[in-house]
């Protein structure tokens, strides 16, 4: 898959108000004051920027395509450049101090297809200290096919 760059490549996601209405009161519900957080896979860093003004201390964005440099124009556009540290690198190859929550949405269409999961047991295991809380913390799936569909409306 071709990595998501530029806000173009991030607009879908951006504006699917199902995503995003989810993960942002999960991060509210999760995130407390001076808490030091991980975003995993910040993209545009959106996660990040709830986690911040839920009262985060300090937020880790780790990005491993351009898109860190997203982050650092959302974070440097909001003044936050001071609680924010930015790391242009793939997460298993990232040194941290032990963060209190761990904020990642690089879930594919099948939820860990993209190869998910060894990345962030990696994150879970070595960025987050013991006790600390997750978001998403768990996948769902369920099979719909076109018979469970609702019929149209009458016209
Ligand atoms: C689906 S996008 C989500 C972006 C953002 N968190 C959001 O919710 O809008 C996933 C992002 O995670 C990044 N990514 C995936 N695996 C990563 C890893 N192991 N380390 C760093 N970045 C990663 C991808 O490059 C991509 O920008």
């Amino acid at each position: 898959m071709r990595a998501l760059t530029t806000f173009d490549d991030f607009r879908e996601l951006l504006a699917d108000p199902v995503r995003m209405s989810a993960f942002r009161r999960a991060v509210f519900e999760t995130v407390g004051e001076g808490d030091v957080v991980v975003d995993l896979g910040a993209g545009t860093g959106i996660l990040g920027f709830w986690a911040l003004q839920a009262g985060a201390r300090r937020v880790h964005r780790i990005e491993k395509s351009e898109a860190i440099e997203l982050a650092r124009q959302v974070a440097a556009h909001n003044g936050w450049l001071d609680r924010v540290v930015l790391h242009a690198a793939v997460s298993t190859e990232v040194e941290l101090e032990p963060a209190d929550v761990l904020l990642s949405e690089t879930l594919g269409a099948w939820a860990v297809d993209e190869n998910t999961l060894p990345f962030t047991i990696d994150a879970r295991r070595r960025l987050l200290r013991s006790g600390g809380r997750m978001v998403a913390l768990c996948a769902r799936m369920a099979k719909r096919t076109p018979q469970d569909a609702e019929p149209d409306p009458p016209a």
